[in-house]
Parts: C-alpha cells; structure tokens; sequence
C-alpha cells in the first residue's frame, strides 16, 4: 500500500521576514517543501530574491523596524496565514562595532537593535493579527532566543530586546484568544545556531576556531544547531497540528537551558 501524507502547510500563504538567509531562509525552504505559497522578505534584496526564486516563492524588500513598510505590505498582501517575525540583529554588524554591556552601551546603539528585534516584531505582529482577522486564523512565530531568558552581559541590547519578544508574543497570544480568534502566537528560542549572524563574534583571525570550540563545550550536546533543526520547529508552529499551543515558548539550545555550569558534580 501506497501512504502519502498531505503537505503539512498546504494552502496557507506564509510571510517569513529576514529570509535573506540564515535561519529566516532555513524556514522560507521548510515552508515551501511543505507545500506553503512563501513570500520571503528582507532588507537584502538579492539574496531575498535567490531564495524566492530557489523556492519558487515572491520575494519583497521588507525593512522590519519601517512602519510604512509594513502598512505598504498590509495593502498588497491583506490576508495571510503565517508571520515568522525572524528578522533580527545582535549590534555587532559592522567593521567596529560598539560595546553592548550595561555601563558602556551607548543609547543609540541600544534603541538601534530595539528598533529591529522589538519594534520589528510589534509591527509585524500587529500586521499579522489585521491580515488574519478575516478567516479568524493564522499563526504567527516570533523568534527570540535564548538571550531571552538569561542576562548576556556584553549584548545587553539584544538579551533586553529578545526578553521582549518573548513577553510580547504571550501579550499577543492572550489578545488573540481574548477577542475570539483563532490566532496563536509562540516564541522559539535558539542558541548558537551556524549562521552568518555569528561571523562578527567568531572573527576570521586565528582565535576564531577557540572562540568556536569555547562555544561547543559549552553546550550540552557539543555542537553548533543547524538552521533545519529550527525550521523543523517552525513548520509544526505554523501547521495545524498543534491547534491548541499559544503563548509557548520552545527552546532549542543543545541543552544549554536545562541546567546551571554551578550544578554539583
Ligand atoms: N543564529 C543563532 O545562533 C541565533 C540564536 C538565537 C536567536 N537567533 C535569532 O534568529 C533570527 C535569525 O538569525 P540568523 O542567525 O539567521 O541571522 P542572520 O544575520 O544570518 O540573518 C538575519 C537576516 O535578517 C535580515 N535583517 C536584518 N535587519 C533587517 C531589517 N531591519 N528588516 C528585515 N530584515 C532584516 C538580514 O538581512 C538577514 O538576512 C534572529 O532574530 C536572531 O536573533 C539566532
């Protein structure tokens, strides 16, 4: 006997932002192979469009953090089942980046990377809830981090920004539910997944293998997660089958949140 099983997110139209690459484009791949119409956003317009094109998607240039690029969005696309607010910078881009801890941060540099994982998340989350209104259904996945639930002392801006997300999507799961709609939203947190987002903090020079070996000790399971792993994540997020998950956040670190490097031996 022959078994097929039907696409898990067949007939929905999926809106993943920052898919230029990385984890965003890893969920942009997942979702086209099980079976969603994808539109990939970024603010990087060629490599938004090699992914489009690979997963025979659309690609629109996004930027996360303009309001007016997210009301240009709500005109041309009114109706969506699925907003991945993935979009999301550490600061550290750039040839010199500034410090991030808490005395020396400077304000600009901390409102500069609110401005993308907060305000970018608020406002699409804030799209998504209008675009999902009609059918009175849809899923949206925010991507926060680990960051988000443990102080990191040299990325103050982005621990402070991902805790946000966090709070903001059980904020947003509880509106939902409230006014009678079918609208879930969960957070997943990530950690040390090989993206080009760790490129800054690893370096090319001669440390950069330590620095990458210091980070693998560290984790439980003694490797980098793979972008798939989170897509994997995501996809069951955005499909049906976990119709009664709201407000949940999934953690998926190698094992770094389930206990403390001060646990006795
Ligand atoms: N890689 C990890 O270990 C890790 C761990 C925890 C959380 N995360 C989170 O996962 C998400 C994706 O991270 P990644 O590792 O793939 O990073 P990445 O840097 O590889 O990709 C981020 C993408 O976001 C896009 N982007 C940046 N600013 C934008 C803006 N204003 N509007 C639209 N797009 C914008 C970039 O162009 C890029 O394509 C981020 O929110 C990040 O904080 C990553």
């Amino acid at each position: 006997m022959k078994v097929t099983t039907k696409p898990r997110l067949a007939g929905k139209t999926c809106l993943v932002t920052g898919a230029a690459r990385g984890i965003g484009a890893g969920i942009a791949r997942a979702f086209a192979r099980e079976g969603a119409t994808v539109l990939v956003t970024d603010i990087e317009v060629e490599g938004g469009e090699a992914v489009a094109r690979e997963i025979g998607g659309r690609f629109r240039r996004l930027d996360v953090a303009a309001e007016d690029d997210w009301a240009a969005l709500a005109e041309a696309q009114p109706e969506i089942d699925v907003v991945v607010n993935n979009a999301g910078i550490t600061g550290f881009e750039g040839d010199a980046p500034p410090p991030h801890d808490p005395e020396h941060a400077t304000l600009e540099a901390w409102r500069a990377v609110h401005a993308v994982n907060l305000d970018g998340t608020f406002l699409g989350c804030r799209y998504a809830i209008g675009a999902m209104r009609a059918k009175g259904a849809g899923s949206i996945v925010n991507i926060s981090s680990r960051s988000g639930l443990v102080g990191i002392p040299a990325a103050s801006a982005y621990a402070a920004s991902k805790a946000a997300v966090r709070n903001h999507t059980k904020s947003v799961a509880l509106y939902c539910a409230g006014q009678g709609l079918d609208i879930r939203c969960n957070s997943i947190h990530p950690a040390a997944v090989m993206t080009p987002m760790w490129e800054p903090m690893l370096g090319t020079g001669p440390d950069r293998a330590s620095r990458e070996a210091a980070l693998v000790a560290d984790t439980p399971m003694k490797r980098f997660g793979r972008v798939e792993e989170v897509a994997a994540l995501a996809v069951m997020l955005a499909s049906d089958e976990v119709a009664y998950m709201t407000g949940a956040e999934l953690t998926i670190d190698g094992g770094l949140l389930a206990g403390s490097a001060a646990a006795p031996g």
